[in-house]
């Protein structure tokens, strides 16, 4: 058996413990197991990296993937599917697992239906893909982000200061409302509960009025309908090779206008890309590693076109197809709990 391992989308910690794993299971079942350079771009490129037990040894605490990433999609390009198979079938690879995010689940699901033996593994900071509790990445994101609040707390006390926290959550403001809840929040502003801007004004100016002199807001950069309210201040924007637009930058908008409408100093902090580097957390390094020994297992049992995915902290697997065109959305009880912590 001939396993081909890739990493597609956003780097994210946990990934090198995904692989490690993928390759350490593999070797016991006297499977071999092949690197894909660069996401799917790699299959394209012939460009591959045999895994070994030598070679996988000492990245569990490496952020990051050693194998490289991309946005490449094959069925994209010119004769896209075909290429890839008959370098698939060229390359002789029996098995491809496919490490990525909503995205590359979507390219995983055409290869499967195009014949190829895929089997998905879940992977994002954002932990919003659908079927599975959580996704490695987030756990690190998001006690760096908390950190980043505790960081900031001390120039808002000591300035009495607004100070605005932007994390990633491109559609949902996990990050944004764990890292909010964990780092004492005054507001956090999520894509997914419109919230206005004089109602993030409101509680601000309350809190100065009971002598609390300075605020943490968390925005989550896809918090995009605060735009309307700031037009025409953000511009188009550059797209990805997903076709997506690149986030960023809405706090400082939303700093300039929160000064203005409360008189207090208010400063923007962008996290970026701070929050998916380094080390991976002990749980995304569990969690990395329990979808990697999974998935090798789904190959033996022939489980594929389906993703591996963590439910009530179990793992399990579900169809890519059920996965696709859909997102999970933070819980709009846990943003209930934020709340009470919004005055
Ligand atoms: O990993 C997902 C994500 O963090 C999104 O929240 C963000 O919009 C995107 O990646 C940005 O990544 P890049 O700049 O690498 O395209």
């Amino acid at each position: 058996m001939k396993i081909g391992v890739l990493t597609s989308g956003g780097d994210c910690p946990g990934l090198n413990a995904v692989i490690r794993a993928i390759a350490r299971k593999a070797d016991q079942f006297g499977y071999e197991t092949i690197g894909i350079m660069n996401g799917w771009k790699g299959i394209f490129d012939e460009s591959y990296k045999q895994l070994t037990l030598q070679n996988v040894a000492g990245i569990i605490n490496r952020g990051g993937t050693i194998l490289g990433t991309s946005r490449f999609s094959p069925f994209e390009q010119k004769d896209g599917k075909d290429i890839l198979l008959h370098k698939i079938s060229r390359e002789g690879f029996d098995a491809l697992i496919a490490i990525g995010g909503e995205g590359s689940m979507h390219i995983a699901q055409l290869a499967y239906e195009a014949g190829i033996n895929v089997i998905g593994v879940p992977k994002t900071i954002d932990n919003d893909i659908y079927g599975t509790d959580f996704t490695f990445g987030f756990d690190t994101a998001v006690g760096i982000a908390t950190e980043a609040i505790d960081r900031l707390h001390t120039t808002a006390e000591s300035h009495h200061r607004i100070m605005l926290l932007e994390v990633m959550g491109r559609h949902a403001g996990w990050i944004a409302l764990y890292s909010g809840i964990a780092g004492g929040a005054d507001v956090v502003v999520i894509p997914e509960k419109k919230t206005k801007i004089s109602e993030i004004v409101d509680v601000l100016k309350s809190r100065y009025k009971r002598g609390k002199l300075f605020s943490i807001v968390v925005v989550a950069e896809g918090a995009e309908y605060l735009e309307e309210e700031l037009k025409p201040k953000t511009g188009k924007k550059k797209l990805d090779d997903f076709g997506r637009e690149r986030l960023g930058g809405i706090s400082y908008y939303l700093a300039e206008e929160l000064e203005k409408r409360t008189g207090f100093e208010t400063r923007a902090t962008i996290l970026g890309y701070i929050q998916r580097g380094g080390m991976p957390s002990a749980f995304d390094r569990v969690l990395g590693t329990r979808f990697g020994v999974y998935s090798v297992e789904m190959i033996k049992a022939g489980k594929f076109g389906r993703m591996a995915a963590i439910q009530s902290n179990i793992i399990t697997d579900i169809p890519i197809k059920e996965v696709i065109g859909k997102l999970k959305l933070v819980d709009l009880e846990l943003y209930k709990v934020a709340q009470v912590f919004f005055k």
